[in-house]
């Protein structure tokens, strides 16, 4: 990113384009003033548990009522509407059935080569019972774990929402990680099934999806797994493993249509998604039935403002938080039509967006920054194309956006009449914390904004004080709040030192800090300015240094590897790897190739560096640490400034500057 187009303090300090909403806006909404913004942030905060009480009451369809909102005890372990029985499944469908609203879509879907596919509420209540049935046939039940490693076609979001209506927790895995990533959170989780495709369509290729699952599976590698459920999606021929594997048009079509829902504790647990940390493997993310149906539901509901007639449309992958958040679970418990895409736009149809807008009517948009870049790159003249009249509100989600960015996706996506909301969360938040609303809050280009009522956000320094306005400090939440996780799974104390450590107040308060740096200006807007931790985020994808690091000392010819993050004009970020050979191995464009390579396999395309440094040596402190700042300013080109006192050795710098 050059200078002036990121969240740099000095463009963050000139940004004095304010964009209040209409008035014509503001009269239909749900939260149509800061008035009432602020009467809600009040009585959140005066009786928390009777603000979330009553929503959860209002909002939600229990099949038992819960005993109490808020249990907080045992911090940092949160326990919402304990006693409740809910199943989210039921809450996403079965009370959509009743009226016209049965008839209604829930979910259109578009292919990659043009194929496609709609389901009414009535339609997807079907699918997902005769899904849910299968998966009982293969054994499935209450508490099994069962992985998802799929593209983006309809039987991801209906396997979703089987596994919840049985009770069976999901972990989706991201389509693009490899079979051995795949293996990793196979085993982690202890998943009893898998449920995959023969292969997806991506950028016009056909990409096989099977032969990773069996790579994953092969050597007995996952014991817990029995089975595997494979939708035919590409028609390739992929091997299939007799009583193990099973072809879904196979098992589920022939199944019954009625399903009973499960009736589930709040707390049981409704699914675990893998995300990078800065230390070790990508740690299970925890999240629990009813506090995650609320969040991902209200939050829905307010920074979208649903109407009955809005064509909703997320373009990430369900194999990311925002996917499970905001594809399925926010938009169809809120009985909202919902918008899946398999593809992506590409050279051969760079308009793939806007087309779908224009075909669909969508009057919401969400998308990442980084694909608002990428199409601001190739100019206007391709979305001024397409008649997108029919948007009423645009969202960015993943990563910050820079302001001209902003302005861009406003102006030429929106038609200068589209608010933009700007939304700031993470797969451990569960929903959106920090946004706009639209209909009440005047935006910043390149602020989220506000907390949303109930959510207790505040930049602080180590010790948990609240910093001056348009100081840097940590991005903190200081309460609990319903759809936050619960643990890492199977590792409590990780989970405590992850997140609830870094930050100790004085005064012994639980804290919530997650690796994000921000500052607030005079105005109490925040500004996100992205990681201050190990993570780096390419594309809005989030990944590790040290996962990276990890994948590429792995190879025999690595003795050493620090990997960094480069700041990117498209990306965000991307990644720059810096490497010591073991002796005797020469550095050459074939051993970058390889190393690339080999980071794909461990990893998958995504975690590939964008560039690879080697080196005699590391710049290390003298008990060893690498210094990665110094790293991150030679990456990117920068003159290294600040303390270079503690580095062993200070020939290093000269070598690498080369
Ligand atoms: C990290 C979380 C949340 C869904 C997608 C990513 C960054 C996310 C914003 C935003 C600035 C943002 C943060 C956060 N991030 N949204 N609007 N402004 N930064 O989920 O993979 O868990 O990544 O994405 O750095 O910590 P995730």
């Amino acid at each position: 990113m050059s200078k002036d187009s990121s969240n740099t303090i000095e463009s963050i300090l000139q940004e004095q384009r304010v964009f209040p909403p209409s008035n014509d806006l503001a009269s239909q909404s749900r939260i149509g003033s800061l008035s009432v913004y602020k009467r809600m942030v009040e009585e959140a905060s005066n009786d928390p548990e009777r603000f979330w009480g009553d929503f959860a009451r209002s909002e939600l369809q229990w099949i038992k009522p819960f005993d109490s909102v808020l249990d907080w005890s045992n911090p940092p372990f949160a326990r919402w509407f304990d006693g409740g029985k809910i199943n989210i499944s039921s809450n996403c469908l079965d009370r959509h059935l009743h009226g016209s609203r049965a008839e209604k879509l829930a979910l259109i879907w578009e292919g990659e080569p043009g194929d496609t596919k709609s389901f009414t509420y009535k339609q997807l209540h079907k699918e997902v019972c005769r899904t849910a049935n299968a998966l009982k046939a293969l054994g499935i039940s209450k508490g099994d774990l069962v992985a998802l490693y799929m593209p983006m076609v309809p039987e991801a979001a209906i396997a979703m929402l089987a596994c919840a209506r049985i009770g069976a927790p999901h972990s989706v895995v991201f389509g693009g990680f490899s079979s051995e990533a795949l293996r990793d959170r196979l085993i982690d989780g202890e998943a009893k099934a898998v449920i995959t495709a023969d292969g997806s369509f991506r950028k016009d290729k056909t990409v096989l999806l099977k032969p990773a699952v069996d790579a994953a599976l092969a050597d007995g590698a996952c014991p817990s797994v029995e089975s595997v459920l494979v939708v035919r999606r590409v028609n390739e021929s992929v091997q299939m493993n007799s009583g193990r594997d099973f072809w879904w048009h196979e098992l589920v079509d022939s199944q019954d249509e009625e399903c009973q829902p499960e009736p589930m504790e709040s707390e049981d647990r409704l699914f675990v998604l893998y995300t990078s940390g800065s230390t070790g493997k990508p740690k299970g993310v925890v999240h629990t039935t009813a506090g995650y149906n609320l969040w991902s539901h209200l939050t829905f509901q307010w920074i979208f403002d649903i109407r009955d007639e809005d064509v909703y449309w997320c373009t990430a992958d369900v194999g990311w938080i925002t996917g499970h958040s905001y594809i399925v679970y926010g938009p169809l418990s809120n009985g909202a039509t919902t918008v899946m895409y398999e593809g992506a736009p590409r050279p051969s149809n760079p308009g793939a967006f806007w087309e779908l807008i224009q075909k669909h009517k969508v009057s919401i948009f969400y998308t990442a920054p980084t694909a608002i870049r990428a199409f601001m790159k190739s100019g206007r003249s391709i979305p001024d194309q397409y008649d997108m009249s029919s948007l009423r509100l645009l969202g960015t989600v993943g990563e910050p956006i820079n302001p001209e960015a902003w302005m861009w996706y406003r102006d030429v996506i929106g038609g200068n009449r589209c608010p933009v909301v700007d939304t700031w969360w993470q797969t451990e938040t569960g929903g959106v914390m920090i946004s706009p609303l639209p209909g009440a809050t005047p935006t910043k280009p390149g602020s989220a904004t506000f907390p949303l009522p109930g959510i207790e956000a505040d930049v602080v320094d180590s010790q948990g004080k609240s910093v001056e306005s348009d100081e840097g400090g940590y991005l903190v939440i200081k309460k609990p709040w319903p759809g936050m996780m619960r643990t890492i799974h199977g590792n409590e104390k990780r989970f405590r030192e992850s997140y609830w450590e870094y930050i100790q107040p004085s005064d012994g308060s639980f804290i919530y800090f997650a690796g994000d740096g921000a500052r607030r200006d005079l105005d109490n807007y925040f500004w996100v300015m992205g990681r201050v931790d190990d993570v780096i985020n390419v594309s809005g994808h989030r990944l590790g240094t040290m996962e990276i690091e990890s994948a590429l000392v792995s190879h025999p010819s690595v003795s050493e590897a620090a990997v960094v993050g480069r700041p990117d004009e498209l990306k965000g970020e991307s990644i720059v790897a810096f490497i010591t050979l073991e002796t005797g191995r020469v550095a050459n464009d074939q051993l970058v190739d390889d190393l690339s390579e080999h980071v794909s396999k461990e990893i998958g395309r995504i975690a590939r560096p964008e560039e690879i440094r080697f080196s005699d040596a590391l710049p290390k402190t003298r008990s060893g640490k690498i210094m990665r700042r110094i790293l991150r300013s030679l990456a990117s080109g920068e003159e290294v400034r600040g303390d270079t006192s503690t580095l062993e050795d200070r020939s290093v710098l000269d070598k690498l500057r080369t």
